[in-house]
């Protein structure tokens, strides 16, 4: 007999959206976003929610297949890009682009070309909006952490909205996760 699990709607990484993309959203103009890594889906979700026109860009397969189970659930749709970003070929301009929680999972060099090639296709007038791990993260488990002031730098030309680096409360991911810090670089930045 063939066993069949179940998959219900969940969310790995919280349902809530992320206090950056929350803030950043009186920044956003109108026109298209693409959340880079969206994983699950709660910042995509929060803004499919306010109405704005979507991009999921994700390479994990199960992030792919719950972030499905999440939009059907919500009654939302947004544009699903199973795609590697290293790999991922932009084809359109976007007025904003969101990359949380996803550029310290690449090796600097890697992470360099990302960032160019996510400035070049950001509309005029767009913003970005970033979250990344920095160097005093207590896990140092992952192919690159930002210095201090590293991604600010990386937006110099870019008018910086918000610029911050700081330590989380614990928090805990998932059902089995244990309670944890860490250490961030966040930024909203707009294209001059
Ligand atoms: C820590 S999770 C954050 C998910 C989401 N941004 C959020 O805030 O809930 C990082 C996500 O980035 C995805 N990711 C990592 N490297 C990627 C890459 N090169 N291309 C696309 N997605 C990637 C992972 O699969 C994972 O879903």
């Amino acid at each position: 007999m063939v066993a069949i699990k179940l998959i219900k709607p969940s969310y790995k990484w919280g349902k809530k959206p992320s206090q950056i993309v929350t803030k950043a959203v009186k920044y956003m103009p109108p026109g298209n976003i693409l959340d880079i890594g969206s994983g699950d889906g709660r910042n995509a979700l929060f803004l499919a929610k306010l109405g704005f026109k979507v991009a999921a860009l994700e390479k994990d397969l199960a992030s792919i297949q719950m972030l499905k189970l999440n939009l059907k659930q919500a009654k939302l749709k947004v544009k699903i890009i199973p795609e590697d970003i290293e790999k991922f070929k932009f084809n359109e301009p976007y007025s904003t682009i969101i990359a949380i929680s996803v550029l310290h999972f690449l090796p600097k060099a890697n992470m360099l070309k990302v960032i160019n090639k996510i400035q070049n296709y950001t509309s005029k007038g767009g913003i970005n909006i970033i979250s990344a791990f920095t160097e005093s993260n207590p896990s140092k488990n992952f192919p690159h952490l930002f210095k201090a002031g590293e991604l600010k730098k990386l937006y110099s030309g870019w008018r910086i909205i918000i610029y911050k680096e700081l330590i989380t409360l614990p928090e805990k991911h998932g059902l089995d996760g244990t309670f944890h810090r860490h250490s961030l670089a966040l930024l909203i930045a707009e294209k001059a």
